[in-house]
């Protein structure tokens, strides 16, 4: 049973402040939880609530969040079995009462139900992956991981959010990341070829100052490809996360690339994304829409959804009313997941389940403001999504997700699975 809750302030890696809570145990066993956070958030997202004072870190104090975690959620969950994750979780989503949890703040809610969820794995001596997922969680996620990060991850830089690769050779998780660090170190000598400033962006990867297009990204990823030994494709493929809500102009339904000063129609930005899935080894597109142009959505699904993996991310916000829109439409063939987005564990595994029953695929993603957390490592296995986006392999906020990964895949020795490409046969005809 639930002794004691703390929470205090911590940093993200942007250096933001965050809410981390302890959950301690009768019996003195305790978990732990942290809250991540979003730039390019959507606007249905789950309520990131902020202090809004001025005078204190830039508006971005989170003591509203700690207060709301000591006062109204900590009494409540005092004395309850930690092993009740649904109905701890119910009982937070109750007390705060919104549809957006705009009350409480998911980052009060999530770092609860986090350290919730700890607390029990540990004190049954299970690593979370296990206890969350139970005898069946086995399947090692293909690793989706950013080489050059543009968009609101790089301010003023390039329009395109995430230029990733995902390793298709690979016969398991820990060969997968090797092979992307060899990517990740050809892209930096590529860089240096083609006399790019070397910097990196808010998730790791390469700031691309002195382009002068979006399309640029591809070229040089697809050569830092083949200069790592790869064959495009076959060996390695690419995946974009266009995150085009950023640039898209809701009175007119138009999309810009400032970069270029080029402004396209939903039609022409369909086209232009299918142009690039003919011309490079792209075998995934996150956001390629915008998150309230459904009609570009059908469209883009029309042309692209039985080709390569379609990923709505701020379009779904792991909401499971917005994914059934998204299926009962034919819009994506693929659903972003992301704890914070919905702001418990237990609604982000029913997102993740009414993702697969529905014959899409879910890829488990951090943000872009992330901790030392490894949580959605075991999240990953815990429902066998079989696909997790971390960002890049550099920064500890990322590898701490990334070793935890290869620590688990090591844990599960022969009863681990590795889907490789084959992940991508639900959705590629
Ligand atoms: P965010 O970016 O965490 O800034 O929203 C990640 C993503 O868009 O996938
Ligand atoms: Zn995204």
């Amino acid at each position: 049973r639930i002794r004691e809750i703390k929470a205090r302030q911590i940093f993200d890696s942007r250096a933001n402040p965050t809410v981390e809570v302890d959950v301690i145990l009768e019996n003195g066993i305790h978990g732990r939880g942290i809250a991540p956070s979003g730039a390019s958030t959507g606007q249905f997202e789950a309520l990131e609530l902020r202090d809004g004072d001025p005078a204190r870190l830039d508006g971005k104090g989170v003591s509203k969040a700690i207060h709301n975690v000591l006062s109204v959620i900590a009494p409540a969950l005092i004395g309850m079995d930690a092993r009740n994750q649904a109905e701890i979780d119910r009982k937070m989503i109750e007390l705060d009462g919104t549809p957006n949890k705009s009350n409480l703040g998911a980052n009060a809610i999530l770092p609860c139900s986090m350290a919730v969820a700890y607390a029990a794995a540990n004190a049954m001596g299970l690593p979370l992956f296990r206890y969350l997922g139970g005898a069946n969680a086995k399947v090692l996620p293909v690793p989706m991981i950013q080489i050059i990060g543009g968009g609101a991850h790089a301010v003023n830089s390039i329009d395109i959010q995430d230029f990733l690769v995902i390793p298709m050779s690979a016969v398991n998780f820990a060969q997968a990341f090797e092979m992307v660090v060899n990517v990740y170190n050809a892209a930096k000598k590529v860089f240096t070829e083609h006399q790019k400033p070397l910097s990196i962006a808010d998730e790791g990867g390469f700031w691309p100052t002195d382009f002068k297009s979006n399309e640029e990204g591809l070229i040089l990823l697809t050569e830092a490809i083949h200069r790592a030994g790869y064959k495009p494709m076959e060996d390695m493929a690419i995946a974009l996360d266009i995150a085009s809500s950023e640039f898209y102009n809701a009175a007119d339904g138009t999309y810009t690339f400032r970069l270029e000063n080029r402004t396209f129609s939903r039609e022409e930005f369909v086209e232009l994304l299918c142009g690039w899935a003919e011309k490079y080894p792209i075998v995934s597109i996150e956001d390629g829409m915008s998150e309230v142009d459904w009609e570009g959505y059908q469209l883009l699904t029309k042309r692209l959804g039985n080709k390569i993996q379609l990923i709505g991310d701020d379009l779904f916000t792991t909401n499971r009313a917005r994914i059934q829109k998204g299926v009962d439409m034919g819009v994506c063939n693929a659903v972003l997941i992301k704890m914070n987005q919905i702001g418990t564990i237990t609604e982000t595994m029913d997102a993740i389940e009414q993702t697969k029953s529905s014959g899409y695929l879910p890829v488990i993603s951090a943000r872009s403001g992330e901790t030392e957390d490894a949580t959605i490592a075991h999240l990953t296995v815990a429902a066998n999504a079989g696909q997790l986006k971390v960002g890049s392999v550099a920064r500890s906020e990322r590898a701490v997700k990334w070793n935890e990964s290869i620590r688990i895949e090591e844990f599960l020795g022969e009863g681990g699975v590795y889907l490789s490409k084959h992940i991508f046969d639900r959705v590629i005809k």
